[in-house]
């Protein structure tokens, strides 16, 4: 086994960046506790990993009850806080979403000062926090935020997710500041790449939806940047050990594609699959989004690894190895 690296926490293991992440911890040399809700079951995807039988503890949690993270947090050196719905948010109203995921995230952030032993707290955040400002020209930073009155009136369909992603960054971000918490924020893009969970995650259904055929995904990838999952749970790591990190917030996004873009790359990657034509998508409009810079990420020393041919042959891989696509 790689060297002992403690003990440290993953909120939301289930998920499609969580558990890839957890993978990673795990070969890496950790300990992880993860939280997962208490309705899940079928967990083999976890427990089947290298080192969970010694290293790998579940404990049950939810946003809607802060405090039941306590016993995963308690004791750990680090805790990576990844849960948040993601996917037909707009069921809930935003106002009752944003109220549960700034609460919960709060909560978690409480319970690190108390623990004493946390020294450093890595929160998964969203491009929709960065990306929606302006008419959607300029490359922007870190210091940028989206403008929520704008998404609003823009009418994507998840508003509600945006709202609550922009919200509890900002107050995570502000606790963090008051509180003398060492907390990094990682800003991905649309994640991509292959998946342990057994469902279809959203973001891949999305960035596959030529593959599926699902048309009207196609306006919310016009302008869309990605990153492969491998990156993303990289990216945490780093951020995590790098003791010249500066905390803060940091955008971790390999590259934009065009929607004529994709369609080209994947009609010459996989000619076997149909998928519509650059011109037959030249009407398509999507909705204004600025492109994020990773600079901050990549002066602090992380390198990206992967580009377009893994992120979609490992996404098409996993499809077909679980039968979400024919194979
Ligand atoms: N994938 C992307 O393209 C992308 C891009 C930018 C940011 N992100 C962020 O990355 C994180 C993970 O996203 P993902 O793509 O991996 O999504 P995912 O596969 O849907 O994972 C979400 C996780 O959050 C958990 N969760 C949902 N509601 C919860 C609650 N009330 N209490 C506790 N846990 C709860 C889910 O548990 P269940 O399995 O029980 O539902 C699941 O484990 C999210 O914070 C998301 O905003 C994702």
């Amino acid at each position: 086994m790689a060297e002992d690296k403690g003990l440290v926490c993953v909120t939301g293991g289930t998920g499609f960046i969580a558990s890839w992440l957890i993978m990673k911890l795990l070969q890496q040399g950790y300990t992880v506790r993860t939280t997962i809700r208490s309705h899940r079951d079928n967990l083999g995807f976890l427990t089947s990993l290298e080192g969970a039988k010694e290293r790998l503890h579940f404990f049950h949690a939810d946003l809607n009850e802060p405090d039941s993270f306590r016993a995963a947090i308690e004791g750990c050196r680090g805790v990576f806080h990844v849960a948040h719905p993601v996917g037909n948010t707009n069921e809930k109203p935003e106002e009752e979403l944003t109220k549960m995921t700034v609460g919960g995230t709060l909560g978690i952030l409480k319970l690190c000062v108390d623990s004493k032993t946390v020294k450093r707290v890595v929160y998964t955040s969203s491009a929709a926090t960065v990306v929606y400002k302006g008419d959607g020209r300029q490359v922007v930073d870190e210091n940028t935020w989206s403008d929520i009155d704008l998404f609003r009136s823009m009418k994507t369909g998840a508003e509600a997710y945006m709202a609550s992603k922009t919200k509890t960054e900002k107050a995570a971000l502000e606790f963090a500041q008051k509180n003398g918490l060492d907390l990094f924020t990682v800003i991905p893009t649309l994640v991509v790449g292959p998946f342990l969970c057994p469902n279809l995650p959203v973001s891949v259904r999305m960035a596959l939806a030529m593959v599926l055929g699902s048309e009207n995904h196609y306006r919310y990838l016009q302008g869309t940047s990605i990153v492969h999952v491998d990156d993303v749970a990289s990216a945490h790591i780093f951020l995590f050990e790098n003791p010249n990190a500066k905390a803060g917030r940091y955008i971790c996004s390999y590259q934009e594609l065009p929607l004529s873009e994709l369609s080209a790359f994947l009609s010459s990657n996989y000619p076997d699959i149909k998928v519509p034509t650059a011109d037959s998508l030249k009407d398509i409009k999507g909705f204004n989004k600025s492109t994020c810079s990773s600079k901050k990420l990549l002066d602090s020393g992380f390198k990206f690894k992967y580009g377009l041919e893994s992120m979609f042959d490992g996404a098409i891989q996993s499809c077909k190895e679980k039968g979400h696509i024919p194979s």
